[in-house]
């Protein structure tokens, strides 16, 4: 028997059971009957989590591809892939077929091999949310490429690091996207971004929004010609069960961002199996998730998990506000969605706003929702629970990170409990515990602390491009023999986990992970400032805001303060992009300090959150007289 899709608590708990007992029949039944392989694996998993290393499947052979793609020809050639949904609700919506799928991988990989794009190269995609993202993203996973995801949100500055860390010799871009009514010239930031990147050596560039660009002799190349002329046909590359099949970078909470690389058979394996069972996937279903492919929430429930299940996913070009707050709903309705998966902080907008743009649209094809990216708040749930599933859609509230690769903890819609708040149960194969803060665990099912993996999962990130030291430092020497993930997390009675939150720097704004340290860099870049501290404070909408505090030099005291935030911001989004602006900015004379000059965001965390009567003892700074001045000043 197949214990690949759960469907009743009993099956839940046998398979979690099993999944801890003996990790490695349970996988390797999960891997051997629901995949097909070049080469079958000789061991199930090697791990160490001292080195750390990890590897799963090795000796096993396959590429990703003929999971996603060729082998469901048979049996779903005509069933659609890919439902593109356009920014412009009266473009028509694209239905694009596995059969069809199969030929544009193809072309797309073609055109790479001809572009001289080998095995374990890095390619740069920067696209908006259309087809030919996805269609990218597999073309390289076709031939072996490392893909390299960036958000396309983000800017030039921010594009030309992750291009040169892990040294992409192609990128990928279109010459624009729409997003509601504005336009963004996408080809004029990566001709920006390429100035600071010599190992770059060609550019395709797909048509969306038919703008005038200029095209670098020699380097760039429009993407359709191309394809045109391909094949479509194209053998896939054989791959070893740990080759890295992508790199997506991740905020730390300090230094550059991080490289995450994933490998090819776990994730592959875990991301299917996480799909199925925490969507509840049928056959007939038409399933969206709203994030973009440039996060981990895109790679592994937009296109792998669903693809390898045979799946109809949607690809969404727009927003939730163009050309109205119904927009959402509009497509639940055209489309008759079956699973719907946002994150809270789009729920929290939707909330806000006149359920008359909720009550337009029939929702009764929704079966399941499922809510990703920072922890959701009681109301949100209880609106989202009411309103949108009218009390019968289970909500998935579906704890994981970039590093995991797939679902870790989340119920199963029909079969294990929701709680409001929770992401109630690990799913099978992923041990969680609670440590404190002197690293020991705790053992009572009650507890709150620190949230640990104890055993390795298939799709866990294997390292950090180029920084295996930062990746061990990272995640594996804060506990000893266990995998941190930098969130605290509480346990209830029953053994279901609650998530609070980052218990480190970084700071989660609207569901996306941002550090501090290239903010402040930012920020510190302005002529007139001396330095500057970031700290997140409550929002009712982003869950988290950016908070400020900025020390000026002497030049900038004279200056207009109101023009000065402008320009501050200005430079984030310059050196980062808009989600890294600042809600508020607080010029002080000092920022609280502790003996060994390290800045106490504690303190400034408490007094941007309002909460600036309970800062405990401040008596060890080396300035406290600048608490009082800080508090005086809040905004
Ligand atoms: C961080 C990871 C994984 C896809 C999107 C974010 C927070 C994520 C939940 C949830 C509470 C959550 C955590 C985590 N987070 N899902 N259901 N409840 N918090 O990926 O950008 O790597 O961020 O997002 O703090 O560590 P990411």
């Amino acid at each position: 028997m197949s214990n690949y899709h759960i469907k009743t608590v009993e099956e839940y708990h046998q398979a979690y059971r099993r999944s801890v007992q003996d990790p490695e029949s349970f996988w390797g039944e999960i891997a051997r009957e629901n995949f097909v392989w070049q080469k079958p694996w000789d061991t199930v998993l090697n791990w160490d989590f001292t080195k750390p290393e990890v590897s799963w499947f090795e000796g096993a052979q396959l590429n990703i591809t003929e999971n996603c793609i060729d082998r469901h020809l048979p049996t779903r050639g005509d069933k659609t892939a890919i439902l593109f949904e356009p920014n412009d609700p009266s473009e028509a919506a694209q239905k694009i077929t596995y059969r069809e799928m199969y030929a544009r991988v193809c072309q797309f990989a073609n055109v790479l091999r001809d572009m001289e794009v080998q095995k374990g190269d890095r390619v740069c995609i920067y696209l908006p949310m259309i087809p030919e993202l996805a269609i990218s993203v597999l073309a390289c996973a076709r031939i072996g490429a490392i893909h390299s995801v960036v958000f396309a949100g983000f800017s030039a500055t921010a594009l030309s690091t992750r291009i040169n860390d892990c040294d992409c010799k192609m990128v990928i871009t279109s010459d624009g996207s729409f997003r509601g009514n504005k336009t963004i010239d996408l080809k004029g930031i990566v001709d920006e971004a390429l100035e600071n990147c010599d190992g770059v050596e060609k550019v395709l560039v797909a048509k969306r929004v038919h703008s005038e660009v200029t095209m670098k002799e020699g380097r760039d190349h429009w993407l359709q010609p191309l394809l045109d002329v391909a094949s479509e046909d194209c053998i896939p590359e054989v791959m070893n069960a740990e080759d890295p099949l992508f790199i997506l970078y991740t905020s730390g909470s300090t230094g550059m961002p991080k490289g995450m690389v994933h490998s090819t058979a776990g994730y592959m394996v875990y991301t299917a199996y996480t799909f199925k069972n925490v969507f509840q996937y049928e056959e007939e279903d038409i399933y969206w998730c709203t994030a973009d492919i440039g996060w981990i929430t895109g790679h592994s429930y937009i296109v792998y998990g669903p693809l390898a299940n045979g799946a109809t996913t949607v690809i969404f070009e727009g927003v939730p506000t163009y050309p109205d707050w119904g927009r959402f709903w509009q497509i639940v309705e055209k489309h008759k969605i079956t699973q719907f998966y946002t994150a809270p902080t789009a729920i929290r907008a939707l909330a806000k706003q006149d359920i008359g743009f909720v009550e337009k649209y029939d929702l009764s094809s929704l079966k399941v929702l499922g809510t990703v990216g920072e922890p959701i708040n009681e109301e949100a749930w209880h609106w989202y629970d009411d309103n949108i599933g009218k009390g019968n859609s289970p909500i998935v509230d579906t704890w994981w990170q970039t590093e995991t690769g797939g679902i870790m903890i989340s119920p199963i819609p029909f079969v294990t409990p929701t709680i409001p708040t929770f992401a109630t149960l690990p799913l099978p194969g992923i041990q969680p515990c609670l440590m404190d803060e002197s690293g020991n665990e705790l053992t009572a099912t009650r507890a709150s602390g620190r949230l640990c993996i104890k055993f390795p999962w298939p799709a866990m990130a294997r390292t950090i491009w180029g920084n295996h030291q930062r990746y061990k430092n990272t995640y594996f020497s804060i506990f000893d023999n266990k995998y941190f993930t930098g969130d605290g997390a509480l346990r209830d009675n029953t053994g279901n986990y609650r998530i609070t939150g980052r218990v480190d720097d970084v700071i989660i704004v609207s569901g996306h992970n941002l550090g501090t340290a290239p903010i402040e860099d930012a920020v510190d870049e302005h002529p007139a400032v001396a330095e500057s501290a970031i700290v997140g404070f409550p929002h009712d909408v982003k869950g988290n805001a950016l908070y400020g505090y900025v020390i000026l030099k002497e030049m900038g005291e004279s200056r207009d303060h109101t023009n000065l935030r402008k320009e501050i911001n200005q430079l984030i989004t310059e050196r980062i992009g808009p989600i890294a602006k600042l809600d508020k900015i607080q010029f002080t004379s000092g920022l609280p300090k502790t003996r060994s000059g390290k800045i106490m965001r504690r303190i400034l965390r408490k007094i941007a959150a309002g909460d600036s009567e309970n800062l405990g003892d401040i008596s060890t700074l080396l300035n406290p007289e600048v608490v009082a001045d800080i508090k005086k000043n809040v905004i």
